[in-house]
């Protein structure tokens, strides 16, 4: 056998040599065996006859020959095959001229490779590329790698909603010094080569703010971690959350618990004062009454009478302030009533009249004529009211302006009562503590420290607040809000004239 026919068997491929006209003049080994043919069953005819059983050549586009004929140069085509066990494969055909000495095609060589799994290899990578991608797209985390250079790679849809930046968007290319507050970025990367954040190469959960498109600080939970390839470090890749809700959500917890622990407390203090006033009560009465007849049966002795005077008097100081903790853990019934604001005000400021507190000071009113009906027990509020203005005055050494305002809210259902005096202000310290029981500034037989937690409890018992809305050395505005009374709509005008009657 001539050596070339030898060097021709034995190529691992199956190959064929075919004229320039496609006649089949020779067929290896490998080929013949793919088949299961012998040489004479193919040897003299055509390519497309025997591939495709057909007369004429196959059409130009799917026939790599007139290209290797046209340009004198290999060239491959890939073709999708049914076997004739039904299996679907990939060949890759390989087509070579054979040129003559002038340098024309005189054979070609057509050489067949199985690449049916390559192709399969192939789909399946770009199918789990395409998976990745989706996986990394739909997190609901924002998700950001970076190159060594920091330059940003891959954004994911929830860290483009979280930065407002835009990876598709043509502009200077984005890089993490951009999305982190200056020094950041840096940090970040030290502590993900340090091994005390997780171990090295990465960064458990951390707080750190990042600084969105429009220049914004918005506090994240990130995780991060560097990517390695062969022990050098190719990427660094960071998910993170916004912490904003999450804040809230603590900031909202602990203020509850605030109140809670608030209410908790004058709860427990109303209690104990209401057990010590009844106890007290009782041997009070005593006194008083005892100290009474004493009086009565009294000589003329007038220094002694002055004595006795001054236990009685002392003694009702005391009843006093019994009442006033009776009150303020109000173990008296309640009876609640529709009133307009006004009206509730006009009562109260009437029940104090005559009291020689006013003489200097200027009383202005600014009271809306809106409709401004609340439900309370009138008489609980006109003492909020009397305990307002009372501190007033007292802050204000009995001259000055006393301010009443009322106004509505419509929309939010609020009535609103403001009590302004030109006062010396309360310290920044005592604010916080100007509503607990038994806080006063005033000196002793003065001030009892009652007055404003009866006020408090009294408003939080009828549904409404009481704050500070200034105070300064111009004088201190106290907010009381109630919620206001709806009535029907149609009826409304007819029942708040009545009211104002
Ligand atoms: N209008 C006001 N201006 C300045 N300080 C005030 C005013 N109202 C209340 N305070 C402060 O709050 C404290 C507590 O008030 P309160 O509970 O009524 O007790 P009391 O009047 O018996 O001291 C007062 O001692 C005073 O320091
Ligand atoms: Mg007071």
């Amino acid at each position: 056998m001539e050596w070339r026919a030898r060097v021709f068997d034995s190529l691992s491929l199956p190959a064929l040599i075919l004229k320039p006209n496609r006649v089949i003049v020779s067929a290896n080994e490998n080929f013949l065996k793919k088949y299961g043919i012998g040489k004479e069953q193919i040897l003299g005819r055509t390519c497309h006859d025997f591939f495709y059983q057909s007369k004429d050549t196959c059409p130009y586009e799917n026939c790599p020959l007139p290209e290797v004929l046209d340009k004198n140069r290999g060239h491959s085509i890939l073709r999708r095959v049914t076997t004739p066990t039904g299996e679907e494969k990939w060949e890759d055909r390989v087509f070579s001229p054979i040129l003559d000495d002038r340098g024309e095609v005189r054979y070609i060589i057509e050489s067949i490779r199985d690449v049916t799994e390559v192709k399969a290899l192939e789909k399946e990578l770009s199918g789990i590329r395409e998976f990745t991608s989706k996986l990394i797209q739909s997190s609901t985390s924002g998700i950001v790698a970076a190159d060594r250079q920091g330059k940003i790679l891959i954004m994911n849809k929830a860290a483009e909603e979280l930065t407002g930046y835009c990876m598709r968007q043509s502009g200077k290319a984005l890089t993490v010094l951009d999305l982190y507050p200056e020094g950041m970025a840096r940090e970040i990367m030290k502590r993900l080569r340090s091994e005390d954040f997780g171990g090295v190469g990465k960064l458990l959960s951390t707080r750190v703010n990042f600084i969105n498109a429009r220049g914004e600080e918005i506090p994240i939970e990130l995780t991060a971690a560097i990517i390695y390839e062969g022990g050098e470090e190719v990427a660094t890749m960071g998910i993170f959350n916004d912490l904003r809700p999450k804040l809230a959500d603590e900031e909202r917890m602990t203020h509850m618990l605030a109140r809670v622990a608030h209410s908790e407390k004058m709860a427990s203090l109303g209690q104990l004062a209401a057990g010590v006033a009844h106890e007290i009560n009782n041997p009070l009465t005593g006194i008083l009454l005892y100290a009474n007849m004493l009086m009565e049966s009294m000589d003329t002795d007038p220094a002694k009478k002055q004595e006795l005077k001054n236990i009685i008097e002392d003694a009702q100081r005391c009843a006093e302030i019994v009442k006033n903790l009776l009150t303020y853990s109000r173990q008296t019934d309640k009876q609640t009533e529709v009133i307009h604001i006004n009206s509730l005000l006009d009562y109260s400021l009437n029940l104090i009249r005559d009291q020689r507190l006013f003489i200097q000071i200027d009383v202005v009113k600014e009271l809306s004529d809106e409709m401004m009906l609340v439900q309370v027990d009138k008489n609980q509020m006109s003492q909020v009211i009397i305990n307002l203005v009372i501190n007033a005055v007292d802050a204000m050494n009995r001259q000055g302006t006393l301010t009443f305002r009322t106004y509505r809210d419509k929309q939010a259902q609020k009535v609103y009562l403001e009590v302004a005096d030109t006062g010396c202000g309360i310290a920044l310290e005592n604010l916080s503590r100007i509503f607990d029981p038994f806080f006063t500034t005033k000196e002793p037989g003065k001030g009892t420290g009652l007055g404003l937690s009866t006020v408090y409890g009294i408003i939080k018992e009828n549904d409404g607040n009481i704050s500070v809305k200034e105070t300064g050395s111009k004088g201190t505005t106290f907010l009381v809000e109630l919620p206001s009374f709806q009535l029907q709509q149609d009826s409304e005008n007819e029942a708040a004239s009545d009211l104002l009657m």
